[in-house]
């Protein structure tokens, strides 16, 4: 069974209730759920966190690497800011996918920068709660080889 990790960072824990015309009305406990049912369907062993500080987050990838064959992290703001971070996605073994739920290219210009961004082979912006599920998704198939763009065949 396929190992995934799906990694969320500051202030996701309060989705549901925070801008919810932004980030849409569901909380993060109905968007694990979700996928959850989605895992098993796609028979992968799912673990979800969510932590506040970049130490933690950085924390938990240490723990998976090499467990987890592959990662979907939504790192909040910290996508913007964290060289930390970034170095601690270069560091993962596997396929990283980063999710954004809303389209963070039609906001501010300063969420237009994406570090954490230049670690990942996908991202994934703009479509709210079901960028999750496409991330798993995408994230299974970048782990059994199908797709990985610059490091195989495709
Ligand atoms: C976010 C976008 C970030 O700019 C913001 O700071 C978040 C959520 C998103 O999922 O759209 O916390 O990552």
């Amino acid at each position: 069974m396929t190992r995934i990790l799906v990694l969320n960072g500051p202030n996701l824990g309060s989705l549901g209730h925070r801008e919810p015309e932004i980030y849409g009305g569901r909380s993060l406990a109905e968007i694990e759920s979700t996928l959850r049912a989605r895992a098993a369907e796609l028979e992968v062993e799912l673990r979800f966190e969510q932590r506040n500080g970049e130490g933690e987050l950085i924390d938990v990838l240490e723990e998976e690497s090499g467990r987890s064959a592959a990662l979907v992290i939504n790192p909040g703001a910290l996508s913007h800011t964290s060289v930390a971070l970034l170095d601690a996605l270069r560091a993962f073994p596997g396929p990283v996918i980063e999710v954004h739920l809303s389209n963070t290219f039609a906001r501010e210009a300063y969420r237009r920068v994406m570090l954490t961004a230049e670690a990942a082979d996908s991202v994934i912006v703009g479509l709210g709660a079901d960028g999750y599920t496409v991330g798993l998704e995408a994230a299974l198939r970048a782990a059994s080889g199908e797709t990985r763009v610059g490091r195989d065949d495709n």
